[in-house]
């Protein structure tokens, strides 16, 4: 079952959180971000909008299909002169050919049907100036294979619920998969860069049981009921124990393309 983006249960989904140094340290080394035009597609609650904007950009497009989602940005961005709103398609945004100097699409692709891919990454190329940048960061089929830890807590959900493994893995492609579809689009200078970008500091359990609650309705968490989730939380608790001050880390993969 999709999420549902632009239900009001998921107001919020994705604000709340802040982008950390070394998401700003790697995207620093991959573009020079100062005056550029930046399209921020699939921009949810437009936490790392504002992230562009922060470091110089002169002026961010946030784009998202859910109207939810841009009120959000909206609600976080408190019409910021540099901040453009607009509801739009990944595969077809409404923007005009070659009027941005860098695409982001961050957690974006594996919402995208498989056989969308490509037409995704086509729409980003023709929204790009000659010379421009797309940058993508999702996860790859390779980075969900980290087992549970303190550190990797998405990690003991597919131990505990394997069957979500399989769900995950049809939804991620593999780091070769995306290289070949953007040289097909026409990129060219790919890279593919591994990103182990903190999520949150959790002070102690109880804050990481209310965000895994939380998740339910924005995350795979949400192929489960309330009873198997409850089932997890206790689940993690016990392989934690009493710590105070848990680090939570992703891993994700980081592309880049030149048109
Ligand atoms: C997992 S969230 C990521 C939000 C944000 N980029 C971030 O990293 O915090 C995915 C976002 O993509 C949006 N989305 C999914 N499919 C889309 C599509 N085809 N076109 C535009 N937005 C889409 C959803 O509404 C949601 O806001």
């Amino acid at each position: 079952m999709p999420i549902d983006f632009n239900a009001k249960k998921n107001r919020h989904a994705y604000l709340g959180r802040e982008v950390q140094q070394e998401w700003y340290d790697l995207i620093q080394k991959l573009v020079e971000p100062r005056d550029k035009e930046v399209a921020d597609i699939g921009c949810g609650g437009g936490i790392y909008s504002l992230a562009w904007v922060k470091m110089g950009a002169k002026k961010v497009t946030c784009v998202d299909f859910s109207q939810q989602m841009l009120a959000d940005t909206a609600e976080n961005t408190h019409g910021m002169p540099n901040i453009v709103i607009q509801k739009g398609d990944a595969l077809c945004t409404g923007l005009p050919d070659s009027c941005q100097d860098i695409v982001f699409e961050r957690a974006l692709i594996h919402h995208i049907a498989q056989e969308k891919r490509i037409t995704c990454f086509s729409e980003a190329h023709r929204l790009l100036r000659s010379g421009g940048i797309y940058i993508l960061q999702d996860r790859t089929v390779q980075d969900i294979q980290f087992p549970g830890s303190p550190e990797h807590i998405r990690g003991y959900i597919f131990d505990v619920y394997p069957h979500l493994r399989n769900i995950e893995n049809q939804r991620r492609p593999s780091n070769d998969v995306v290289i070949n579809e953007l040289k097909f689009t026409g990129f060219k200078q790919i890279k593919s860069i591994s990103l182990l970008e903190k999520r949150t500091t959790y002070k102690d359990f109880s804050q990481l049981a209310i965000d895994l609650q939380l998740r339910k309705g924005r995350s795979i968490l949400h192929e489960l009921s309330n009873e198997e989730i409850t089932y997890l939380i206790n689940y993690i608790e016990k392989e934690i124990g009493a710590k105070s001050d848990i680090i939570e880390k992703d891993f994700w993969t980081v592309w880049m393309g030149i048109k």
